[in-house]
């Protein structure tokens, strides 16, 4: 399971790839809202940061397979990593369809059944993202559908990856890891969480402490 990192702050990002850990990133409009810049701008600053699949996704707006096609060109012209992220709707499949008959890649968002991932790649999404905290926090076990994903596209010689999405906790990335999920979209703060154990940071202590006694700073 490779990682992206889900946000759409450039220091996160910035960190993150510094440490080596991720070979994409996705963003949605939630995470541009809150860094409160031009979509455009903040995109072209992510795609000069890290060399690898960048998803920016249409207007939270646009509803119609038209609004959706003509955005997702110019989002695809940003910069050949782009990846258009559409919601999983009837006309967000339809926008699937056409970009993906143009040769842009797409990653479809805010999926919550099976059925639902089967049908954006039948449209032609190179991605679908299932949302794992968004039903674990309505008393649905997340991990699950990513398995049952990854097991439906198996057996149907399907070759759309799985971004397991929404990822709160580091329970969550090993949960998808071991689910079988090609990437994993984690927050800056899951990637910080999961570099630690108080094993470690106890045992580092110990080491500076044993080295220091003997041969001083
Ligand atoms: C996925 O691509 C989404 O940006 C994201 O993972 C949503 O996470 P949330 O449910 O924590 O908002």
């Amino acid at each position: 399971m490779r990682f992206f990192i889900d946000t759409a702050n450039v220091e996160e990002i910035r960190k993150a790839n510094d440490m080596g850990v991720i070979c994409g990133v996705t963003t949605n409009p939630s995470l541009i809202a809150k860094e409160g810049r031009d979509f455009n701008e903040v995109i072209k600053e992510i795609t000069s940061i890290v060399d690898g699949p960048i998803s920016g996704e249409v207007k939270a707006t646009t509803t119609d397979a038209e609004g959706m096609i003509a955005e997702g060109r110019e989002i695809a012209k940003i910069h050949p990593n782009m990846v258009v992220k559409i919601p999983m709707t009837a006309e967000g499949l339809k926008a699937v369809k056409v970009l993906s008959t143009e040769g842009v890649k797409t990653n479809v968002t805010l999926i919550f059944t099976a059925n639902q991932a089967l049908l954006a790649a039948r449209a032609g999404a190179s991605y679908v993202s299932p949302f794992l905290g968004r039903l674990d926090d309505i008393s649905v076990v997340g991990a699950e559908l990513v398995e049952e994903i990854v097991e439906m596209f198996a057996v149907s010689g399907i070759e759309t990856q799985v971004i397991a999405a929404s990822i709160r906790n580091p329970i969550h990335v090993t949960e998808c890891a071991l689910a079988g999920a090609d990437i994993a979209t984690v927050p800056y703060k899951v990637i910080e969480q999961m570099t630690h154990h108080p094993l470690t940071d106890a045992g580092i202590e110990k080491f500076q402490a044993d080295y220091k006694k003997v041969f001083g700073e």
